[in-house]
């Protein structure tokens, strides 16, 4: 029998036979285990319409016990036999709860899970998703549904790509004009939006409730088109790149134009006014309001793309910019081109190059690492969640590359980047940009199957990745997907039937 379990987890044993769930089954709690057991409560309910007594009575056969450790790590054990024991730390138990998740199964109406002895623990300490607000803009009731997904394959991190070209979306107080004037549109004619901060305080706790951490991403110098229709006096007027050019002409975009708002996606055309003080005043006050407001230790400033921004003007804005996040109290993060710069110590950089980078792209991630910090891979070639699966495929973009299912899980992030010395990898990252995005489904299309590529090379052993096991487990959870009403694009890769 084929345990469907993605990611897969450190040690799992499969034992015969089943443990069988009935309205008699009780959820019993130890060692105050209460916010597992109303989870576990909720997914019962929702996957198989029962709804178990929830006691502190001693266990007997038949029981789900959910026990605390009260352990800070992610770790858990699952036994399922006679009874089901599950033992964790708070995240652990969650993790617990998502295989569980994907363990249930229903057989002529009748629910049960396999018998089995798991234990589990993460490969990586930041397993992240992005999900891009700002070319399109998505409402606090589609991010929380993201935030379902994601956390369901043990992601821990949600990055927010909040602010670009197209769009600002998170109020700040002390600058009003953000919000009022700079995030009524998205792309292509598409509504826009913004996050009050009660908004963004809610998606955090939702995000928190699952064991993730939101790292909210104002993206600067560059990608601040939106900026100038609220300020126009700190920002650049927009330069006319080659790839701007010919990409507007090859889409029938329109060009940007300084004070009006952007709708197309061409790339690098802006910049805040790196030398002027009030510019920095400016930022000043933004990323004070933004770490106020977010319990997380990140804080990620962007610098990519910055096309039209001399060298030294963008080294020394990077410079600058890393030390005040960190005098804002929160660890810097910075897509890789900001290695070009000394980087405050300790900033963590996002690597966005291709699997096979440039001598560049390469030198410019080591760099976080030489001071202090440590590196995310987010290789645009595997890991970018918003590429087409095949070139007709309707959703997403091909500028990176077409990434089909095998290639997203084939790929090892520990020896993307020549001479990154292993400990130095913080983990791996899926962003999930949102030029082609308008719904919900259009997400999960991108999103399911290969955010669970991701999800095992983020958590399993790096030993234990085998594309044709995966294919066979990854096959089946269609169908939990399906039952917990998540969409997805199902691959002709994949025997979708049940086994
Ligand atoms: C990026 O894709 N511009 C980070």
């Amino acid at each position: 029998m084929v345990l469907t379990l993605v990611p897969l987890p450190s040690s799992v044993t499969a034992d015969s036979g089943t443990f069988a769930l009935s309205p008699a089954t009780r959820i019993v709690i130890v060692d105050g285990a209460d916010a597992a057991a109303s989870a576990l409560s909720d997914l019962l309910a929702q996957r198989a319409g029962l709804r178990p007594e929830v006691t502190s009575d001693a266990p007997v056969r038949g029981d789900i016990v959910v026990r605390a450790t009260g352990a800070s790590d992610e770790a858990y054990r699952l036994e399922v036999g006679e009874r089901v024991e599950l033992i964790g730390s708070p995240a652990g138990l969650f993790y617990g709860i998502q295989t569980l998740r994907q363990l249930l199964r229903e057989d002529a109406g009748a629910w049960s899970i396999p018998r089995v002895s798991i234990f589990d623990a993460p490969r990586f300490a930041y397993r992240g998703v992005m999900l891009d607000v700002a070319r399109t803009f998505f409402d606090v009731a589609t991010v929380k549904a993201f935030i379902d997904r994601a956390s369901s394959l043990k992601f821990n991190h949600l990055h927010l790509h909040l602010t670009d070209d197209q769009g600002w979306r998170l109020h700040i107080d002390s600058r009003p004009l953000l919000t009022e004037k700079a995030s009524g549109t998205s792309v292509l004619g598409r509504p826009g939006g913004f996050y009050t901060k009660d908004d963004f305080r809610e998606i955090i706790a939702y995000a928190a409730a699952r064991h993730m951490v939101v790292v909210p991403e104002i993206d600067l110098p560059g990608h601040t088109h939106a900026i100038g229709l609220a300020y126009p006096e700190i920002v650049e007027v927009p330069v006319m790149n080659d790839m701007l050019l010919a990409q507007s002409e090859s889409l029938g975009q329109p060009l940007p134009v300084a004070g009006e708002p952007y709708q197309g996606w061409g790339v690098g055309h802006s910049s805040v006014r790196i030398r002027e003080e009030s510019t920095w005043e400016f930022l000043r006050d933004v990323l004070r309001e933004v770490a106020e407001i977010t319990p997380g230790p990140y804080l990620h400033v962007g610098g990519d793309e910055c096309l039209g921004t001399p060298q030294a003007d963008f080294d020394a804005f990077v410079e600058r910019i890393t030390a005040l996040t960190a005098e804002v109290g929160k660890t810097p993060v910075a897509w890789h081109e900001a290695g070009s710069a000394v980087v405050a110590e300790g900033t963590v950089g996002q690597f966005w190059g291709s699997d096979i980078p440039t001598d560049e792209h390469a030198e410019h991630a080591r760099r976080f690492a030489d001071r202090g910090g440590s590196v995310i891979l987010s290789p645009s070639t595997r890991a970018y969640l918003d590429m087409k699966y095949t070139p007709e495929f309707p959703l997403g973009l091909s500028w990176a590359a077409v990434i089909d299912l095998e290639t997203a899980y084939s790929w090892e992030p520990d020896t993307i980047v020549p001479g990154l010395d292993p400990s130095a990898v913080l983990g791996v990252e899926g962003p999930l940009w949102a030029e082609t995005l308008e719904t919900l489904d259009d997400i999960d299309q991108l999103f399911f199957p290969r955010a669970a590529a991701l999800a095992e090379i983020a958590w399993s052993p790096a030993s234990a990745k085998d594309w044709n096991s995966f294919r066979e487990r990854v096959g089946a959870l269609g169908e939990v997907w399906d039952g917990e009403g998540w969409g997805g694009h199902r691959p002709a890769e994949i025997d979708w039937s049940t086994p």
